[in-house]
């Protein structure tokens, strides 16, 4: 457990490093932010919502999205993200419905829709849980350079392996590009800061 948190935590930080680096990079070059971060992170997904509803990511223009890529039965981290995710939304302000907090499961073989539900409805009850399947999940992780693969100790477990998953918390604009990317390990001061700092949507 100790050793895939760390692996995941190093996993995160690599690909955090990586992306800050890239955008950077890309930044010093074209002067705009915007550009280079909708080429990087972020793109059209089409899922199915918690609600059962299908779900595409123009259904979240005009609000900003706050994204986490996880799985239901994670143990320790994906919990851990998503309660800063909700704490940091309640310390926001209730009025600022214009940042979408949304959860997309890594893991479509065992999260459906009903599992989803009751999974992000006890973190805060404006989350969005979005599931799909194998290929609509796996479209969604490729837009957002989320890593994930199930650890099986046998082909055939379908219910008590666990997943290594990248674990950042994505800030996208309410144009859907991205702004950008937290660790898990962030503070909710720290995310709270930062979506106070958000212009807000009228
Ligand atoms: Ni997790």
């Amino acid at each position: 457990m100790i050793r895939t948190l760390v692996a995941i935590t190093a996993l995160s930080m690599a690909l955090g490093l990586a992306l800050g680096t890239y955008v950077v990079t890309s930044e010093r070059r074209s002067g705009e932010i915007g550009t280079t971060g909708r080429a990087l992170v972020g793109g059209p997904f089409a899922l199915v919502d918690h609600t059962g509803r299908t779900t595409t990511d123009e259904d979240f223009r005009g609000r900003y999205m706050l994204v986490y890529f996880g799985f239901t039965h994670c143990p320790d981290v994906c919990p851990a993200a998503l309660q800063v995710m909700s704490a940091a939304l309640d310390a926001v302000d209730a009025s600022r419905t214009d940042i979408a907090p949304i959860f997309i499961t890594v893991d479509p073989e065992r999260d459906d829709v009903d599992l989803v539900r009751s999974y992000v409805s006890s973190f805060h009850p404006r989350f969005v849980g979005l599931t799909g399947t194998v290929e609509q999940v796996a479209d969604a992780m490729r837009a957002y350079r989320v890593y994930a693969k199930a650890i099986k100790e046998a082909p055939d477990d379908t219910t008590s392996y666990n997943v290594d998953h990248s674990s950042l918390i994505y800030l996208m604009g309410p144009d859907g590009a991205y702004i950008t990317h937290f660790s898990h390990a962030t503070s909710i001061d720290q995310l709270t800061a930062r979506l106070r700092g958000l212009p807000q949507v009228s």
